[in-house]
């Protein structure tokens, strides 16, 4: 027992000798979360090709999965893993499952030429919405991953980390300088918190303006961006005009306050919608993200923390898989869509003068024939069988672009029908049979898509959509599995 005591400590001095070096060595630039929660998704390796054709050179994953992980290899790309929450509770109990874990997807991908540098154990556990489910594992399971990186010889090189939302920290004032860590998650967080700083590992922190303004309509729209403001705050000598600047240092006075100033921070994930939301849309994911990308870019940091920021970009593509529970946003994240195509020009390194404001598309991407499915026009949109054919198609497909001014919120009655129809017909790899609608849907190959809304064709995937994508009942049988829409089907 204090043998293994005496070895934590010299290991933690060494790590934070290391991690100074690591922070040094990977100082700046911006790297991007690579989520696969999607139908149809785009080939490992077209996304690998993205990522380097954009220089994108650090890539966090949700989940060690095998595809992305071998595409990564000898490519010179940072990887950051992350462990799903429902292993957690595995991990925190069996040492040996997290020794196992570490040689399977660490060592093994380091040997053939991934280069890991972090593993990120859970994402968000102590978001409020899980009701404290992931309290008691998170620590448990940081501390066997860490073991198991020492004794596989790999703690130099991989840090351990957890991405927390900011709802992990608050103010009591309403300023930056009032923070603290949330009064009910307070000794779990500090327990975490030494730990990281005992081992040179660093914070990670997903910070999101846009759903401050989603949650409150009196927030001020042009603190949520970059490009200064009529709302800025002032705290004591410091002035904050974004609430980027003002969440994260809440986070370093939190860090502060505790005796923590010192630990080294990264966003996790920082990003704007394009989608599904007043506020979501491809002028608005530019603003900010281009002015996040300028305001990191000089290297001065927060007031409070000046410096490069190290952050992830959320998302690098859409995903059509995404729960829309939080808000139907949630499946367009992406700077780039499902299929890797731009969907706004940005400049991902605005402090380099050579650097170009295009972003390069995937390429080479197989799409399904030019064909989608509607309503027929000869429909009567009285029919009954109608809203409940749309419900349907809506809670099996995607309808996140039907809404109050999203993209395809000026379609007619006739249009809305047609688009979730396609929708879930794009899903099937445009199987005719997912076109029948009770005799209301019918197949064309003339675009439906309006200026501003697009009628998806799906990539070819060779048949290999998702399982649990494709509805394995047919479709009378499914009627009744379908789910509550928070859309209101309006008819004429
Ligand atoms: C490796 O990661 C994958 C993906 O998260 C997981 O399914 C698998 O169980 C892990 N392997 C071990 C041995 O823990
Ligand atoms: C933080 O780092 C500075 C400079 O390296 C040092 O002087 C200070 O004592 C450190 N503070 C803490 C809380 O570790
Ligand atoms: C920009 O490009 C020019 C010409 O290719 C090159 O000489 C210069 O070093 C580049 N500058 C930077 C900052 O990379
Ligand atoms: C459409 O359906 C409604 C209700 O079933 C019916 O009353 C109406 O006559 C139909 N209209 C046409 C043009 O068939
Ligand atoms: C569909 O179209 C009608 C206009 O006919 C509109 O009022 C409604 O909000 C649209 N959206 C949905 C999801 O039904």
């Amino acid at each position: 027992m204090e043998q293994r005591r005496r070895r934590r400590r010299s290991w933690g001095l060494l790590a934070a000798i290391a991690s100074l070096i690591w922070s040094v060595r990977c100082a700046g630039g911006i790297g991007a979360n690579w989520g696969t929660q999607a139908s149809h998704l785009l080939p490992p390796s077209t996304v690998v090709q993205m990522l380097k054709d954009n220089g994108i050179d650090k890539v966090k994953l949700f989940d060690a999965e095998a595809g992305p992980m071998n595409a990564l290899a000898k490519t010179g790309i940072q990887v950051m893993v992350g462990i799903p929450n429902d292993m957690l509770a595995g991990l925190a109990t069996d040492e040996k499952a997290a020794e196992r874990w570490v040689s399977k997807n660490a060592s093994k991908y380091i040997d053939d030429g991934v280069d890991v540098r972090f593993v990120a154990v859970g994402n968000e556990p102590f978001l409020a919405s899980y009701r404290g489910s992931f309290l008691r594992t998170t620590l448990p399971a940081l501390q066997n991953i860490q073991a198991a990186l020492i004794a596989a010889g790999l703690s130099n090189q991989v840090k351990v980390t957890v991405p927390l939302n900011a709802d992990v920290y608050e103010s009591s004032t309403g300023k930056p300088s009032g923070g603290d860590f949330r009064t009910d998650i307070r000794d779990p967080m500090l327990s975490i918190v030494k730990f990281l700083s005992d081992n040179g590992a660093p914070f990670t922190v997903n910070i999101y303006p846009f759903i401050s303004l989603y949650d409150d309509p009196n927030f001020p729209v042009d603190y949520a961006f970059f490009d200064g403001s009529s709302s800025s705050i002032v705290d004591g000598s410091l002035t904050y005009s974004n609430v980027f600047d003002a969440n994260h240092d809440t986070l370093v006075a939190s860090l502060r306050k505790n005796g923590f100033g010192n630990l080294s921070i990264i966003v996790g994930e920082v990003g704007w919608p394009t989608d599904g939301d007043i506020n979501a849309n491809p002028r608005t994911a530019q603003r900010f993200n281009q002015g996040f990308l300028r305001h990191i870019s000089g290297g001065n940091g927060t007031p409070l923390r000046p410096g490069n920021v190290e952050a992830y970009q959320f998302s690098l593509v859409d995903e059509d898989e995404k729960s829309i529970q939080p808000g139907n946003f949630e499946r367009h994240w992406g700077v780039f869509a499902f299929d890797g195509s731009r969907k706004y020009e940005l400049n991902l390194r605005p402090a380099d003068s050579n650097s170009s404001s295009s972003l390069v598309g995937a390429k080479n991407v197989k799409y399904l024939d030019r064909k989608w499915c509607v309503l027929k026009s000869s429909a009567n949109l009285s029919d009954s069988q109608i809203a409940q054919s749309m419900s349907y198609a809506c809670a099996n497909a995607d309808c996140t672009s039907l809404g109050y001014r999203t993209s395809c919120g000026d379609l007619d009655a006739q249009g809305n029908i047609s688009y979730a129809f396609n929708s879930y017909y794009q899903k099937n790899d445009q199987d005719w049979k997912e076109c029948e609608f009770s005799g209301l849907g019918t197949v064309t190959e003339k675009d439906p898509s309006t200026a501003t809304c697009k009628f998806e064709i799906m990539i070819d995937v060779g048949g290999a959509a998702r399982p649990g994508t494709t509805t394995a009942v047919g479709f009378g049988l499914s009627m009744f599995l379908y789910v509550a829409l928070p859309l209101t089907l309006t008819l004429a």
